[in-house]
């Protein structure tokens, strides 16, 4: 049987509709591009998806609120303490930095990576100012950590000659490694794959949960060995204030002896879009802003504050072992409808105004259920958290660079 042949068969016995009328009418060399892919493809994977599109993450009975430690309510002995355990770790070079910027950043409506959006008021590009943090910590620490930043297939080459081109604002460039994320297919309400105006199957990247099994796939987990790194901070790339190399979320850990640790700050009103931390099953867990009910939302304790009320602000501390052991842990994934140009029967491109098709993203905390437990610090928002997701109002450029220049205007005066 001929690629052609086995292609509509495959498509045939997968019911991919759509797929299949196309290898009916169109010409030999389109057929030919499509059953290339198709013959590529893990349809088992597509049909788990489309099967599992509405997998639920949330049992309320399940749920609770969680503890966490309030980094201004430990003592000046106790902080002194935990920073000496964090210090020596990162002062030995075991300590490595991992940035997410694979995301589309569709939101924010910047057709770059986020990373290399410009701030105007601040004057700097979002990848100047974490390379500015980590450059800063090496003051402090007398070791630049590795820094691995995580991409996509789309925006990875930009990602680099962007670096290239700005000469890694200074990092030393043996120190920065890139690798790329997973991508998976999109489908329409049906569970049709959906093809581009130039027959190419339409993917998108696989979610910040994807970071593990990159890191492995792409050989940064032995890259992290050969360099003896025992802790990973993991974090997005979209927030301009994230403080990645920090002694004492890293001291907290060690010192309980757990095998990771995040940071939380408290949530500005019931609304904003943060995941919250709470415990599920017994266990620490994010659940999502979109999976979170009314009730859940609006809770609150005897003394009036929110019974979920420490945010999420992917900030995320793994031991190396707990790195290694998610690299493996089959994530399910999260399903959003969204907008997804695509052709139709005519090869017409259409650009839909409402969605129309399934994307599907891991979730990086979802790997919290496989450790045993671990440290919650609730930081200062002011100090630590300047997200940028949107063009304009919440989390917007305007706001983040608002809290950033309110932090660091001493510093910037002094220039
Ligand atoms: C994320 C958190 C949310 C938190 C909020 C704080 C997740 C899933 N959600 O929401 O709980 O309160 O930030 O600002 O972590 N990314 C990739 N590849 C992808 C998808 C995302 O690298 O495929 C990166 C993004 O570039 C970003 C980070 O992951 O840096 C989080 O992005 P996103 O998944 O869009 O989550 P948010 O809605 O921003």
């Amino acid at each position: 049987m001929d690629d052609i042949e086995q292609t509509k068969k495959l498509l045939k016995k997968n019911n991919q509709i759509k797929i299949l009328k196309f290898m009916e009418k169109v010409d030999d060399t389109k057929k030919k591009k499509l059953a290339d892919q198709i013959l590529k493809l893990d349809f088992e994977q597509v049909n788990r998806l489309y099967k599992n599109r509405n997998a639920k993450f949330v049992n309320e009975k399940k749920i609770e609120p969680i503890k966490y430690i309030n980094k201004n309510k430990l003592s000046s002995k106790e902080i002194n303490e935990i920073k000496q355990i964090g210090d020596q770790v990162i002062e030995q070079g075991k300590y490595a930095v991992v940035t997410m910027a694979g995301g589309q950043g569709t939101r924010l409506g910047w057709k770059g990576p986020k990373g290399t959006f410009k701030l105007e008021k601040v004057g700097k590009y979002i990848f100047e100012i974490l390379t500015e943090t980590l450059l800063k910590a090496k003051e402090e620490y007398g070791k630049e950590v590795y820094w691995y930043i995580m991409t996509s297939i789309d925006n990875n080459d930009k990602t680099i000659n962007f670096f290239e081109k700005h000469n890694y604002f200074g990092y030393p460039k043996e120190k920065v490694k890139f690798f790329k994320q997973n991508t998976l297919p999109l489908l329409d309400f049906d569970g049709n794959l959906l093809v581009d105006k130039n027959f190419e199957i339409r993917y998108a990247s696989d979610g910040n949960g994807g970071v593990f099994q990159a890191l492995k796939e792409d050989k940064i987990i032995e890259d992290m060995q050969v360099h003896n790194i025992q802790w990973v901070y993991v974090c997005g790339v979209d927030n301009i204030m994230a403080n990645m190399v920090d002694d004492v979320l890293l001291g907290l850990a060690i010192k309980n002896k757990m095998p990771s640790a995040s940071k939380s700050v408290k949530k500005a009103y019931p609304e904003e879009k943060v995941g919250i931390f709470c415990k599920k099953n017994g266990k620490p867990a994010i659940i999502e802003y979109i999976d979170m009910n009314e009730k859940m939302i609006y809770a609150r304790d005897d003394e009036n504050e929110l019974l979920f009320g420490e945010s999420n602000i992917v900030g995320h501390l793994f031991n190396i072992e707990s790195v290694k052991e998610l690299a493996n842990y089959h994530f399910k994934y999260h399903c959003a409808k969204k907008k997804n140009p695509y052709i139709d029967e005519n090869e017409n491109e259409v650009i839909p105004n409402e969605p129309n098709s399934y994307k599907f993203e891991a979730f990086i905390f979802d790997g919290f259920e496989y450790l045993d437990d671990m440290i919650i610090l609730r930081v200062n928002r002011e100090d630590e958290f300047a997200p940028i997701k949107n063009a304009t109002g919440n989390d917007s450029p305007q706001t983040a660079e608002k809290i950033y220049l309110q932090k660091y205007k001493q510093n910037i005066k002094n220039k």
